[in-house]
């Protein structure tokens, strides 16, 4: 368990946001096998103060997905902090500034990673948003801009004196975008050195592995994303790779039915594909059926096809 201000995390190990992928039912189905928590996709704060319904809609969850934080991003002060007064009456846990976003879009106009240049301005963003808002603020940072200026712990403390209730690490700089490997050693050192709790997060590919990051670098917590798309059983003790067809597919329809009633019939089996391919990587079967499967438009087709495949017929785990 972990505390954020007054809310309660019920677990070490959770769902990182990914905008595209991290929607409700996704969210729903980690926090279903484990994930501690849920964390929006982020959301552009200029379309928040316009009230946009598309903007607003990615703060839709389900209640089983609570505690959920809602992530935002944005370059300008007044605009943040006004935003996050609005979102607050969509009643989020957490509220969460995005600091890491490496996109040129995004970075290069000062929002996302393109705040770590601006540790001061930044600072008074989380001052801002504390003033507006009742609900814990947090924020999810990178280690730096690049290489020659990994000022994650300049970063840190001007937040931490800001009032920020929590921060998440991603261990690589904003120019590396998803190269290389995560720096855990810079992870670790920012947990010394605040007294907020402090979750890690970059490259972690197994539920073991996330355990060990949390007792070896001491921070409060890990957040996976990139190897729990189409693996939501990493948030537990189940490994992907012993479980049985039947089993993959049973969650494999469950998470296809809550993106149906998030968006629609075929809208939802088109946002599936990309999950759908991540739950069948590893698994080894007849091409024809894994195409026929990506250009189903209806469930009844859908689940018929996947019921049509039996364990030990084509399928091999690998
Ligand atoms: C497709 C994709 C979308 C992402 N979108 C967001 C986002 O909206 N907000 C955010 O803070 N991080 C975002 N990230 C970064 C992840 O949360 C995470 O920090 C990064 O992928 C490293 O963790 P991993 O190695 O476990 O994937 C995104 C990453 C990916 C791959």
């Amino acid at each position: 368990m972990i505390q954020i201000g007054n809310v309660t995390i019920p677990g070490r190990i959770s769902l990182s946001p990914m905008a595209g992928i991290s929607d409700s039912p996704t969210r729903r189905i980690c926090r279903k096998f484990g994930a501690a928590f849920s964390y929006t996709e982020f959301v552009n704060t200029d379309e928040i103060i316009h009230k946009a319904p598309k903007a607003l809609k990615m703060f839709q969850f389900h209640p089983e997905e609570r505690p959920i934080t809602f992530q935002i991003f944005g370059n300008r002060l007044e605009v943040i902090a006004e935003a996050a007064e609005i979102i607050q009456e969509l009643k989020p846990d957490i509220i969460d500034l995005n600091m890491g976003c490496s996109t040129r879009k995004v970075s290069l106009r000062g929002a996302g990673a393109g705040l770590l240049r601006k540790p001061a301005h930044s600072g008074k963003i989380i001052e801002a948003i504390k003033k507006r808002v009742s609900v814990p603020v947090t924020a999810k940072i990178r280690i730096g801009w690049d290489s020659e200026s990994r000022n994650y712990l300049e970063v840190a403390k001007i937040l931490e004196n800001s009032g920020i209730d929590a921060l998440t690490v991603h261990g690589r700089t904003k120019e590396m975008a998803y190269t290389g490997l995560a720096d855990w050693d810079a992870i670790g050192e920012v947990k010394t050195k605040v007294k907020i709790p402090v979750f890690g997060n970059g490259d972690i590919k197994t539920f073991q592995e996330a355990q060990r990051k949390i007792q070896e670098y001491k921070v409060d917590g890990v957040l996976i994303g990139r190897n729990a798309i189409g693996n939501p059983w990493i948030f537990s003790e189940i490994k992907k790779e012993e479980l049985s067809w039947e089993e993959i597919r049973k969650v494999v329809l469950e998470h296809l039915r809550w993106m149906m009633e998030s968006f629609g019939e075929e809208f939802g089996i088109l946002l599936f594909r990309k999950h759908l391919v991540k739950y069948l990587s590893g698994l080894e079967f007849d091409p024809l059926w894994k195409s026929e499967l990506l250009e189903i438009r209806e469930y009844a087709r859908f689940e018929e096809l996947l019921i049509s495949l039996r364990s030990g017929t084509s399928l091999v785990l690998h």
